[in-house]
């Protein structure tokens, strides 16, 4: 595929626990193409952000965590590199909202000089031009009066306002890649649809491609181009969204599905999914899902489901024994 911009491929990210290692993200795979979004989506606990930070190479090396796999960006795999070069990719090409962005700001310094930062270390400006620079982002992201209010502190912010920051900080270098973590999931839902429309729109201006990290299906719906639905640290569906809304073939997809309210359907309707993620020291040998599913069969408990491409008219991945099987005999 000539579009990728990143290839992350059998990405596995071990945490130690008194018990012994334990992956808290397996094998997962994945492209991200040039001018994308890209969702990654699951209910908490099933790796979203233990997979965008492992991707950014930002786990490595940390005590008690091993990371393994390939992650493909310029030719290079960012694995591979020293600390050196990774910092200097990470920002400059790779950016990242991270989940808790509130605390991403240095509440003891100024906005301007915070986003003039990633300028004066990653593109050598000086803080004069850096500065200048700043308004102009606080500007893209429609920050009103960006001059003046250059010299105020996060507390003179409001939250929608600071996740703005957050964005023309990550936005500062130009990225390639921008990962956004739950970035509007402390917002209101007026603010949270305002900045997620602003992220589109940059996205198109910049050209830059968007990995989008949520739990909320209805944003998935708004932004994605593609989503990537993970459980229990893997990838269990991958397919362009509107495939994936109309046709969703793994039960977990369909059961989140179902968990959300929808105009066509009563309230009454709405189906939680019965049980929880396991924790990383718990999990299901084989398929990681089969506990709270209801097409369980023996094949799930044994074997190990892989993620195929189930033939569907557009590239289209499920980890699923049963699905797979009865799609396999209606394609023949
Ligand atoms: N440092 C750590 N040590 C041990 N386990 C960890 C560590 N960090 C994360 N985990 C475990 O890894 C799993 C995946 O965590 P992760 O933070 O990626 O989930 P998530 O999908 O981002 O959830 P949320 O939607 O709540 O942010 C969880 O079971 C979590 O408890
Ligand atoms: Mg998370």
């Amino acid at each position: 595929m000539t579009d990728s911009v990143l290839s992350v491929r059998n990405l596995t990210t071990s945490f130690k626990l008194r018990s012994g290692w334990f992956p808290a993200v397996r094998d997962v795979s994945f492209e991200v193409m040039k001018n994308e979004t890209l969702c990654l989506v699951g209910e908490s606990g099933c790796g979203k952000s233990i997979t965008a930070l492992s991707a950014m190479g930002l786990l490595a090396g940390q005590q008690g965590c091993r990371v393994s796999g390939e992650v493909w960006f310029d030719g290079r795999d960012l694995t591979t590199l020293g600390e050196g070069a990774l910092r200097h990719v990470r920002g400059d090409r790779l950016a990242m909202i991270f989940q808790e962005p509130m605390t991403s700001l240095n509440p003891v310094l100024p906005i301007g000089y915070q986003v003039a930062e990633p300028l004066i270390y990653h593109r050598g400006m000086g803080r004069h031009e850096a500065e200048k620079e700043a308004v102009r982002l606080l500007d893209l992201v429609k920050i009103p009066d960006a001059r003046r209010r250059l010299a105020q502190y996060p507390h003179q912010f409001s939250g929608g306002m600071r996740q703005r920051v957050m964005i023309a900080m990550a936005l500062a270098c130009d990225p390639d890649i921008l990962f956004a973590d739950e970035p509007t999931t402390a917002l209101d839902v007026t603010i949270q649809s305002q900045v997620l429309a602003l992220m589109n729109e940059l996205r198109d201006e910049k050209a830059f491609s968007l990995v989008l990290i949520t739990h909320d299906l209805g944003v998935v719906a708004t932004i994605a181009d593609r989503v990537a639905v993970m459980y229990a640290g893997e990838i269990v569906e991958l397919a362009p969204t509107d495939e994936l809304f109309r046709a969703p073939r793994h039960p977990y997809t369909e059961g989140l599905l179902r968990a959300i309210p929808r105009a066509d359907r009563d309230t009454e309707t709405l189906q939680a999914i019965d049980g929880q993620v396991p924790g990383i020291d718990k999990m299901p040998a084989a398929c990681r899902f089969a506990p709270r599913c209801a097409l369980r069969e023996d094949i799930c408990e044994r074997e190990r489901p892989e993620l195929v491409d189930c033939r569907a008219e557009q590239p289209h991945g499920i980890r699923c024994h049963v699905r797979t099987r009865e799609l396999a005999g209606s394609a023949s």
